[in-house]
């Protein structure tokens, strides 16, 4: 008999949560401007704005905190962080930094500038900021399948490979000055990137001489996708598959946030021994020298330890299963979400849940809100108020492809009867959805809106 084994740890420490009243919670959002981000943490009862840096972390990484040394230079945790991190991706340099977009600010630095293009399979949002930072261009090439939500092809993360070419081999071909493929996708569904793409995306830039690079921030969850998706994969530990991974490119960014299990880290692994030399200088004069690049030893020491757990195969199919479950639940309550689910969130359909409100009136921002107003419960749009364009007035005038919700599912965090609230909490908007109303904003800031826009019902 084949019984599914539960998570692979039980809980020793637990933080309580708090609950709080219709009312709170309607008094509390509107202080906060109709903006999740700007709710406090305490007036939140299931917070799945973010899997990043919200995980819990082990027993066996705060024992080897405790052994943290926080010499200024050289520290024994650094060396520790260091073969670690070498061990699992092969690079010969790593630059520790004190989480992923100062890993992204220092590469993009050294490797684009004005008038250059940065291609990816999608641009995480702050990684699209930083390489407009430098005065480069993001250009998303994503794979034709992802543009259809409900199909289930495996591997709908991957880039469009014959766009990938065209854009290398014509007029633009010379302005290309990187390659960035993010695994898994995190603005598309969390879904994973195969490896016989990344092989060819890797074998396409080596062509052109363009470095190819892993966003990796979700490279465990990733490797655990192949081996589920991908036959020829079955047999090999996610470990390997994410060494693999690794291999096949010139370099990687990684938030540690996310797989690091740990609230803050993230290092950028390179080939390059230019390339090393420049981001170091950057490294040094911008986060810290570089045995710590911005983190404490303790810090470095739960990194270490946490890269070990990320990678076992009990943990990943039992967080996958756990996602899985919650897709179930929210799918049979009536609601859709892009298939087939991710792992480290999943991503509601609220354009088609309320067909009633216009992207003008921002579907997705408003199911959130009311996944806040009736249950106290976090999350984040991805719809036109991320991605939309807008005119001077802050009115929609190109509203994004769909209209979605992301329920980002923090690791260890949770159990399942948290996640059923959750479905639960849907489920009854799912009754009655036409009672969801619009929102319009009252003020934007120019860059990365969703953090600091402000909003109010119509
Ligand atoms: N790349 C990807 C794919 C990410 O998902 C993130 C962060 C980053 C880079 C930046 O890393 O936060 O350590 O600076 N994603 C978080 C999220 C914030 O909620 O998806 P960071």
């Amino acid at each position: 008999m084949n019984i599914p084994l539960p998570p692979p740890w039980r809980i020793k420490v637990v933080e309580e949560i708090p609950f709080l009243s219709a009312e709170e919670r309607r008094l509390a959002l509107a202080k906060a401007g109709y903006n999740p981000f700007n709710l406090r943490a305490d007036q939140i009862t299931i917070d799945l704005l973010s899997d990043s840096g919200t995980g819990a972390t082990s027993a066996a990484q705060e024992a080897a905190a405790a052994l943290g040394d926080e010499s200024y230079a050289g520290a024994r945790s650094w060396f520790r962080f260091r073969d670690e991190v070498r061990d699992l991706t092969g690079y010969p340099h790593i630059l520790p930094v004190h989480q992923g977009r100062a890993g992204e600010r220092i590469l993009f630095t050294s490797l684009l500038g004005p008038g250059q293009i940065c291609i990816s399979n999608t641009h995480f949002d702050t990684t699209h900021a930083n390489v407009e930072l430098v005065g480069a261009e993001p250009r998303d090439l994503p794979c034709p399948e992802a543009a259809d939500l409900d199909s289930a092809e495996p591997f709908k993360g991957n880039i469009d490979l014959a766009a990938l070419e065209r854009t290398l081999t014509g007029p633009e071909g010379p302005k290309v000055g990187l390659v960035l493929m993010t695994i898994t996708n995190n603005g598309l569904g969390a879904q994973p990137v195969s490896m016989a793409n990344l092989e060819a995306a890797g074998e396409l830039c080596r062509r052109h001489s363009v470095p190819f690079f892993l966003d990796a921030a979700r490279f465990a969850e990733n490797a655990w996708l192949v081996r589920e998706r991908d036959p020829a994969y079955a047999d090999w530990t996610p470990r390997q598959i994410a060494t693999r991974a690794f291999q096949l490119a010139d370099g990687c960014l990684v938030s540690l946030k996310k797989d690091g299990l740990t609230a803050i880290g993230g290092f950028i692994g390179l080939r390059d021994d230019d390339l090393h030399s420049a981001c170091e200088a950057n490294l040094i004069a911008t986060e810290g020298f570089s045995t710590y690049g911005g983190l404490a030893g303790h810090d470095l020491e739960r990194l270490a330890q946490g890269l070990r757990e990320v990678v076992d195969p009990a943990y990943l199919r039992s967080r996958a299963a756990s996602t899985a479950r919650l897709a179930q639940m929210i799918n049979d309550a009536g609601v859709e979400t892009i298939q087939p689910p991710g792992i480290h969130a999943l991503y509601l359909n609220a354009g088609r849940l309320l067909p009633h409100l216009s992207p003008r009136e921002f579907p997705g921002h408003s199911l959130g809100c009311q996944l806040y107003l009736d249950g106290g419960i976090r999350c984040a749009e991805l719809g036109s108020l991320y991605l939309g364009g807008m005119d001077d007035a802050h009115r929609l005038v190109t509203p994004a492809p769909f209209e979605l919700v992301r329920l980002a599912i923090p690791r260890r965090v949770y159990t399942d009867a948290h996640l059923e609230y959750v479905a639960s909490v849907l489920a009854g908007i799912a009754k009655a959805p036409e009672r969801v109303r619009g929102y319009r904003i009252v003020s934007s800031p120019p860059l990365l809106r969703h953090f600091k826009v402000r909003l109010q019902p119509l």
